[in-house]
This record gives structure tokens, C-alpha cells and sequence, in this order.
């Protein structure tokens, strides 16, 4: 990744049922104007691109487009013609780069898994299939609408088509034991999968978990449980090649999902579709944009003036401090002290610092500082304290 290269996310904002956990910008719709989707999708992506390159003054043959993430809400349920098109237009915009990552995310029902050679052949060479439990109560408790084995076939073609997949996990359901979770990550592991994403539940605001939660239900493991199945997630993970690279994500040498690690990195990217959100560094600064999050609104806006974007600032210099050390310190990587786009008037808090490296929780070399298993189970807190 370098400043004259970007990534494109493409957010697809339906799906075919709303999963009580859920935050995302996703909904259900009776009927959806594919032409119309299609149309706004394409010119919003015209749109962002013109932005980019007036801003960072940099003509579109010298952009190379590195990734492309097609997120949801469900974007296996997007036609393949659909990602086809907007695959081919990004690639026209700008200059690909020779090994482009294109992810999809994928549920594993029938309907979904009956699309992936489609999406293939549109040009998708990478898929995050969201298989949550491979436990039937997990699944229903989750309100999944697939069984353990849709997910386990789900996987198989994917993996007949794709060579790199990967799936996300939720762990730390009310009571999850270990040897549950270990026997669901060894099934995944034996499939020679390449990556895992494996995210603690989270209660969110304005979810159905939220609402029975504050009636006093409980639907998360505790904290102490939690962390004894992240440290056993860490360790299956890398008994079977991969390791931590992330908070919550696990790959082989080289498999790391390089549009995830361009938002952790302060890279540049672009969001097309309700909801999306991009940032990118320009001549006059870190622009921050905000798509209208309403899928109805953003496509007429879209419709109607080629873009859906409704927010448009310059990050300040504190923003971006704080951006850089929230997003590098959820990884394993060391991040340098130092960065060319942040100002050195801002400082990590001394004290904590030094309490942090002493209790083992971060490691500070001359010019990096890097998060251990320790302190990336403690990272919000310890975020609080250095960043003031
Ligand atoms: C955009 S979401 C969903 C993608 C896809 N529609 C699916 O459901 O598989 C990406 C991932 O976030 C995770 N996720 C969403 N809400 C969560 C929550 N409240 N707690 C933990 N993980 C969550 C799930 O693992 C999910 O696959
Ligand atoms: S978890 Fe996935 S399928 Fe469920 S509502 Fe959220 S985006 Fe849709």
C-alpha cells in the first residue's frame, strides 16, 4: 500500500432476515430496482473517483486500486451481473493492481452458495463466508437462518472455486465451554482455511439482544470466560498455521486481508453505497466522507445527483492522532512512533505508556510500539488512558 494507491468499499444493505446481534446498516426490502441500484452504484463510484483524484491531484492512471470489499448486509445477495459491473467499472477508473484482492462476504444459505461460481467468474477471488457456529442451538440462538451443515457445504464449493476463504465466527455465547468453541474452530482448521475472523458477541444498542438484555436477560458469556476463549481461539489458530495478525483475525503467511488492513493502517479508501464511509489523504489534509444511510435516501440522492455522499469533512490533526493509534494498535504489527501524515505536537500519555510495556501489555522499540495478546483483550481501556 502506498499513498498513490486506494481501496473500494461497496456496501450492499439488504438481507434476507435482520439478526437480533445485528448493528449493521441492513434491512429487509419486498422489491428491489436492480437497474435503479445498478445506476446509482456505478455513477457514485464515478463520483468518488473524480473527488479523489481532484483532491489528492493525482491523475486516475497513477491510482492503483489495490483491493475491492463488497460488504453488507448480504452482498451474496446482489445480482453477479451487479458486482460484474461494478468490478469492471473500478477497474476501468483506475489502474489495477496486478493481484487485486476482491472480497465478498457470503451467507451460507442455499440460495447464497448456489452463486459463488457466479461470483467467481464475475471476478470475486476472495470470500468471507459467514458461518457465526457451527453448533445448531448456537445458529438458532444467533437467529441464523442456516443449519451447521449449509455452512460446512457452503465452505466446500467455496473452497472449490476461490482459493483464498475465509469465515467469520462469533464466540462467547451464554454458555459456550471451551471444548464446544475448540471442536467448531477445529472443524473450520481442518479445511485448510487460510483465514478466520472470530469476533466476541457484542451487545449493541438498538439490536433485539439489546432490548432483552436491558430486560435482564443474559446473553453473553463473562468476561473471565470470554477471556479464556479468546486466549484458546489464539492458540488453536496458530497450531494450525495461523496467526494473529488482528483483534479478531487469524491468517496463514500472506493471507491477511489487505482491504482490512488498509482502514488499520490509515490508508486510503473509497465507500460507495448507503451507509459507506471513506478516508483518504489529500493535498489539504485526511478527508472523512459519509454516505446517507437510509438505502431509500441514498438512492435518490444518488439518482438524482450522482452521489449519495452527505458529509464531507478535513479531518483535524487530534482526529487523526487518535485514528491512527485506535486503528494500528488492533494489530499485531509494530506501528512506527512516527508517521509523515501525523503530527508530533500530540503524545501518547507517558505514564501509561510505561505502565502498559511494564505490565506486558504493550512493547515500545526505538522507533514502534506493538500490542500484545495481553493488552489487545485490554485495548479500549487502555486506549482511554493513552490517548487522554
Ligand atoms: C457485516 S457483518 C455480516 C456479514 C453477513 N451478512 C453475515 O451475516 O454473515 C460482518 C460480521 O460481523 C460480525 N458481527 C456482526 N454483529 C456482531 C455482534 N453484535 N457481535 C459480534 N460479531 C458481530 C459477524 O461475524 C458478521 O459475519
Ligand atoms: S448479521 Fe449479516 S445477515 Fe444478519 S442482519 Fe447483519 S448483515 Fe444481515
Amino acid at each position: 500500500m502506498s499513498d498513490t494507491s486506494i481501496s473500494l468499499y461497496v456496501h450492499w444493505p439488504f438481507c434476507l432476515s435482520k439478526c437480533p446481534y445485528c448493528d449493521f446498516n441492513s434491512h429487509l426490502a419486498d422489491q428491489i430496482e436492480i437497474a435503479d441500484w445498478q445506476q446509482a452504484m456505478l455513477s457514485e463510484l464515478s463520483h468518488m473517483a473524480r473527488f479523489y483524484s481532484e483532491k489528492s491531484g493525482l491523475a486516475p492512471a497513477d491510482i492503483s486500486l489495490d483491493t475491492i470489499f463488497f460488504g453488507g448486509g448480504t452482498p451474496s445477495l446482489m445480482p453477479a451481473e451487479l458486482v460484474e459491473a461494478i468490478i469492471d467499472k473500478a477497474i476501468g477508473l483506475f489502474s489495477a493492481t496486478p493481484h487485486i484482492e476482491i472480497t465478498a462476504e457470503a451467507n451460507p444459505t442455499s440460495v447464497e452458495t448456489a452463486k459463488i461460481a457466479d461470483f467467481a467468474a464475475a471476478g470475486v477471488n476472495r470470500l468471507s463466508v459467514g458461518v457465526q457456529s457451527l453448533d445448531k442451538a448456537g445458529l438458532s440462538f444467533l437467529g441464523r437462518e442456516h443449519s451447521p451443515d449449509d455452512a460446512l457445504y457452503a465452505l466446500d464449493i467455496a473452497q472449490s472455486h476461490l482459493r483464498r476463504v475465509s469465515c467469520d465466527m462469533i464466540y462467547g455465547l451464554p454458555d459456550q465451554t471451551e471444548a464446544q468453541w475448540q471442536s467448531q474452530l477445529e472443524q473450520l482448521l481442518a479445511r485448510q482455511l487460510s483465514h478466520v475472523s472470530a469476533y466476541q458477541l457484542t451487545i449493541e444498542a438498538g439490536t433485539v439482544f439489546h432490548s432483552r438484555t436491558r430486560k435482564g436477560e443474559v446473553l453473553v458469556a463473562d468476561d473471565d470466560h470470554v477471556a479464556s476463549l479468546y486466549h484458546l481461539t489464539e492458540q488453536i489458530c496458530a497450531e494450525a498455521g495461523l496467526s494473529a495478525y488482528e483483534i479478531s483475525n487469524y491468517a496463514a503467511d500472506g493471507a491477511a486481508s489487505r482491504h482490512n488492513l488498509c482502514y488499520w493502517r490509515s490508508g486510503n479508501w473509497l465507500a460507495v453505497g448507503p451507509g459507506g464511509h471513506g478516508q483518504f489523504w489529500a493535498q489539504d489534509g485526511r478527508y472523512h466522507l459519509v454516505n446517507r444511510r437510509s438505502p431509500s435516501g441514498w438512492l435518490s440522492d444518488s439518482l438524482s445527483q450522482s452521489h449519495g455522499c452527505e458529509q464531507i469533512s478535513v479531518l483535524t490533526a487530534r482526529e487523526i492522532f487518535d485514528n491512527y493509534w485506535m486503528m494500528g494498535l488492533r494489530m499485531t504489527e509494530p506501528r512506527p512512533l512516527s508517521h509523515q501524515h501525523v503530527s508530533s505536537k500530540f503524545r501518547l500519555d507517558e505514564v501509561w505508556l510505561d505502565n502498559f510495556c511494564e505490565a506486558g501489555w504493550l512493547v515500545k522499540e526505538t522507533d514502534t510500539l506493538a500490542t500484545t495478546l495481553e493488552g489487545r483483550m485490554r485495548l479500549d481501556y487502555m486506549l482511554g488512558k493513552l490517548l487522554g
